[in-house]
């Protein structure tokens, strides 16, 4: 094992909550319901395709504007939420971790379909654990396709076979194991469809994988 490629959402920082609470109130706004299971589908789905998600409840079509509209009504709410975060929005296990793996030589990436993925890692003080970043906004199609990750690999200059990702939605564990990668599903979400290389419950697990 040469590198490793993590989530964002979910796995370095918590911040499905929030993208709940911004869906929740577009939702609401559109007379839309949507409950938990609604939530967890989002996980790992980038933002067009979340929306696409959350208007299947809809009897109304919307057309390309008003879904453009509607995206960058959630992302506007989404963004107050992270603007708040610092850096003791980490958990120190998380940054030990990431400390303790470099020091080992291993190489590691971000593999996130969030367009806000950068400006979450500048918020937490996070950026400069990692030798690449691939976020939404360098990839054309979401999790579970295993672009995002195919990226992350290509920037290290490993090969997927190389490379251990660590997610925790079902979306992300499917992209990894498409792309040729082994992967560690963090919680109950990612490792529901048994497809993941390994479980983990929190992220020093890692030390003992790798
Ligand atoms: C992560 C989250 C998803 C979110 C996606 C896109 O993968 O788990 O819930 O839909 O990022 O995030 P964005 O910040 O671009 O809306
Ligand atoms: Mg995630």
């Amino acid at each position: 094992m040469r590198a490793i490629i993590f989530d964002l959402d979910g796995v370095l920082v918590s911040t499905d909550h929030f993208h709940d609470d911004a869906w929740r109130a577009l939702a609401r706004r559109l007379k839309i319901s949507f409950d938990e299971t609604a939530c967890r589908r989002l996980r790992g789905v980038s933002q067009m395709a979340a929306l696409e998600l959350v208007l299947e409840q809809s009897p109304r079509r919307y057309t390309a504007a008003e879904k453009e509209a509607l995206a960058a009504e959630k992302n506007t709410a989404y963004r107050a939420h992270i603007a708040g975060m610092t850096p003791a929005d980490v958990a120190d296990s998380t940054r030990t971790t990431l400390r303790s793996l470099k020091r080992r030589g291993l190489l590691l990436a971000v593999g996130s379909s969030s367009k806000n993925a950068r400006f979450i890692l500048e918020q937490t003080a996070l950026t400069s654990y990692f030798d690449a970043i691939v976020d939404g906004n360098e990839i054309t199609r979401s999790k579970p396709d295993p672009e995002v990750f195919l990226k992350a690999a290509a920037k290290l200059d490993v090969s997927p076979a190389e490379a251990l990702v660590v997610e925790d939605a079902a979306a992300g564990i499917r992209a990894a194991r498409s792309g040729g990668f082994q992967s560690a599903a963090l919680g109950p979400d990612a490792a529901e469809e048994g497809l993941a290389s390994h479980q983990i419950q929190n992220l020093a697990d890692l030390l003992a994988l790798v």
